[in-house]
């Protein structure tokens, strides 16, 4: 294995997270011990079931759920998919509609237009030019037919942190369904499930430093939900499939990591997105902050950068050691501006300048230098060869 990545600086933590030594031990350890399979009652079976159940608790008491209202998936989008084709089929004699806002994540953008082609009617409401959305839009756009609201958290693009608890309270009275996508926030920010409101809500391990392929969906007890993939029943016979075990493990070790150090990690974080955001707007002139000022996920920054392209920042940055990114990254490598800056009312242009910076933790201020130094150089050089000039 090559050593190119021992001194790469990582700012790109929206995309995914390392995997933290103490998680990758738990994962080992599992995968050489606890390799039975949980639906056994033999011992190796009973073993492996132990801890399944034992990480379902330790995730159900982060959010303020009971062990019950867990189910272990393969994946946010999983977690996602389960949650909006689940909740349609088993609500479709209550009604059809369906409410979102025009920023999700793909993950559950695309199953709702996957819906809106089998019937649904499917209502994206908007956002203001900080990606917020206004809980107000949603009361208005609610029918006698709405059976499902689903809004993120946070935007993984810009960061925005959604008013989920207004909107929670406003369905609670109607008594409609409500899931949240807290892939970005969930052991990054508070995602205690009464506060917030919520019936269900989706989480993935690989974005709080666990490993990449295990996510969770939060159900509320009493939720109408259909499985999404069949088979032996596990899981309650919510989500078939035999459980990955040593997934599941580091999942609860990263979140129970996570959590124990939530109010230093905000602290942190914020104070560095601070720095970064104020350093770039006083070091390099034609650049938009994107996103809300305040109500962001600690460890993003957005920025646009005028008369040059967001893809051509991050060659140009990955060459100096630095990985950040211009859009979503989990989603494809496609160079279509993302929708979520389209939304917002950034014109096509501003969109395509667009870098995404996400830091962590683990970051130091140097590397910090490091980058901001590479940055100004990068938007210099650039600038120097678009054909996009100021006053063009
Ligand atoms: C907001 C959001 N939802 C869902 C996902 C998908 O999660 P996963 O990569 O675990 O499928 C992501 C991944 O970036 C995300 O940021």
């Amino acid at each position: 294995m090559s050593n190119k990545l021992q001194n790469y600086i990582y700012l790109d933590h929206a995309a995914t997270t390392p995997v933290l030594p103490e998680v990758a031990k738990v994962i080992n350890e599992c995968l050489v011990k606890y390799f039975g399979n949980a639906s056994e009652i033999h011992l190796p079976g009973r073993e492996a079931k132990k801890i399944i159940e034992k990480s379902r608790h330790m995730i159900a008491s982060i959010m303020g759920a009971s062990d019950g209202e867990i189910i272990f998936t393969g994946s946010g989008t999983e977690s996602n998919n389960l949650a909006i084709f689940g909740t349609a089929e088993a609500n479709i004699k209550k009604g059809n509609h369906i409410i979102t806002s025009e920023i999700e994540h793909p993950a559950a953008a695309i199953p709702f237009k996957m819906l809106a082609k089998r019937g649904f009617k499917v209502t994206f409401v908007p956002v203001d030019r900080f990606g917020m959305v206004d809980a107000s839009d949603i009361k208005k756009a609610l029918s006698k037919k709405t059976i499902l609201v689903s809004v993120m958290h946070a935007n993984n693009i810009v960061g925005t942190v959604q008013p989920i608890e207004e909107i929670g309270a406003i369905l609670k009275q109607e008594g409609i369904l409500f899931h949240t996508d807290a892939v970005q926030t969930f052991c990054n920010l508070k995602t205690g499930v009464n506060r917030l409101g919520v019936d269900m809500l989706s989480l993935s391990a690989h974005k709080i430093y666990g490993p990449k392929g295990v996510g969770a969906l939060y159900i509320r007890k009493g939720t109408k939900i259909m499985p999404y993939i069949y088979g032996g029943g596990q899981e309650k016979g919510r989500r078939s499939g035999t459980e990955n075990t040593a997934g599941i493990a580091g999942l609860a070790k990263a979140a129970q990591i996570a959590a124990a150090g939530l109010e230093d990690k905000i602290k942190y974080l914020t104070d560095m997105r601070e720095y970064i955001k104020n350093s770039v707007l006083a070091r390099i002139d034609d650049v938009l902050f994107n996103g809300h000022p305040e109500k962001r996920l600690p460890g993003n920054c957005n920025f646009s950068f005028r008369f040059i392209e967001g893809e051509a920042m991050v060659l140009r940055l990955d060459a100096a050691g630095v990985a950040v990114s211009s859009g979503s990254a989990c989603s494809t490598s496609s160079t279509k501006p993302s929708h979520t800056l389209v939304s917002m009312g950034l014109t096509k242009e501003d969109a395509a300048g667009s870098l995404r910076i996400t830091h962590g933790f683990e970051n130091t201020y140097s590397q910090v230098d490091y980058f901001l130094e590479n940055l100004e150089k990068t938007v210099t050089d650039l600038r120097k060869i678009s054909p996009l000039k100021k006053g063009q």
